[in-house]
């Protein structure tokens, strides 16, 4: 299987052999290599206006979000509290989303599923499952009744870990005793969920933490033995969860997080279903941070309308003098044959902009 660098390369070679060696960028500046020299704190406030090359203004899709959030704090508590399952805030929001992706196919949702909740990861986690797990279901081309079923099945898939916050949020190496009770959430979110959902989302929500090679649980069970949607929900958690911190690690960057998921192949995931991933995410996933060869750093904020992966919509974050910019225009690279991604920004980078991909309350500069 070819290595996520080499995928790059080619294909950032190829393109470059299209596109002229210099350009101009939206800073209006000649075009230069990024890096070198520490990003200032100094603010560049952008143009006052957003041309709006996006049809819809963010704050609806931030609003969605915040919706999905408030339904999963409530579910969280009603289950805590030993109520039953609301089901039917589930399915609406679960149906809310399904129709976001159906309808907007420059994916521009994503982008808020690198939110973390505050304290405690699970509310943010169960939403942003069922944004990236519908946004992969969907790209493949499932049927709506199937998509449907994976939102909800994704909702609901980590409730059995209520029980366990104490273990949820250890900080080091869980101790043999605490995973094998780790292992036993997809029985207890399964019994949650089949008091209100059918069984084929029942299935889902058992069979997500199985693995192709019979490793996974909470029986073992083998790559033929697991259905398709429970594959599509176990890949984007893996990659939720990679992308996003943990009381015990640091989030991993989107292009760190998609080299560990090739790794994985064969054991946890087959690579069929690993390159479908890599080619719904792209190299440049919604949310992930790269450099322009315009010496700018830039966010990707939405799938390219042409389906063009190596040139998606993308806004600038740091300007070629260092500068973070507040508001900034959102480029659509398939339309702008001057400018190219030149590839995802350094690590050392990355961890200075954490604040970009990691907003709290989705500030202005989140916004576009
Ligand atoms: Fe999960």
């Amino acid at each position: 299987m070819p290595r996520l660098i080499d995928i790059i390369t080619n294909n950032l070679t190829r393109r470059n052999k299209a596109v002229p060696e210099k350009g101009v960028s939206q800073t209006g500046s000649e075009t230069r290599d990024a890096g070198g020299g520490m990003i200032s704190r100094d603010i560049d406030p952008g143009p006052k206006e957003s041309p709006g090359q996006i049809p819809e203004p963010s704050d609806r899709l931030i609003l969605l979000y915040n919706d999905g959030l408030a339904v999963a704090e409530s579910v969280i508590a009603g289950v805590v509290g030993g109520a039953d399952l609301d089901g039917a805030s589930v399915t609406n929001l679960a149906e809310k989303v399904v129709e976001e992706f159906i309808r907007d196919t420059c994916n521009s949702l994503l982008l808020c599923s690198y939110y973390t909740s505050k304290n405690d990861y699970l509310s943010s986690h169960l939403v942003n499952d069922v944004i990236l797990s519908v946004a992969f279901g969907v790209s493949l081309g499932f049927g709506r009744e199937d998509i449907s079923k994976l939102a909800v099945a994704s909702f609901l898939h980590d409730l059995g870990m209520i029980a366990d916050s104490g273990l949820r949020m250890v900080r080091g190496k869980l101790k043999d005793k605490e995973f094998s009770q780790i292992k036993k959430h997809p029985i207890v979110s399964t019994e949650i969920a089949k008091k209100y959902f059918n069984d084929d989302i029942c299935r889902i929500v058992i069979e997500v933490h199985e693995r192709v090679d019979g490793k996974g649980y909470p029986y073992g069970k083998m790559d033929r033995e697991l259905s398709p949607l429970s594959v599509l929900l176990s890949i984007s958690d893996v990659f939720e969860s990679l992308t996003h911190p943990r009381a015990f690690r640091e989030r991993f960057s989107a292009y760190e997080s998609l080299k560990m998921i090739i790794s994985m192949g064969g054991r946890d995931f087959n690579n069929a279903l690993i390159r479908d991933f890599i080619n719904f995410t792209s190299v440049y996933p919604i949310g992930s941070l790269a450099y322009l060869n315009t010496g700018d750093i830039c966010m990707v904020v939405a799938r390219s309308p042409e389906n063009n992966p190596m040139r998606p919509m993308v806004k600038i974050v740091v300007n070629n003098k260092r500068q973070v910019v507040a508001r900034s225009t959102v480029i659509d690279l398939a339309k702008n044959q001057l400018m190219y991604l030149k590839g995802p920004i350094k690590k050392s980078e990355e961890e200075e902009l954490v604040f970009l991909v990691q907003p709290r309350g989705f500030p202005e500069i989140f916004r576009y």
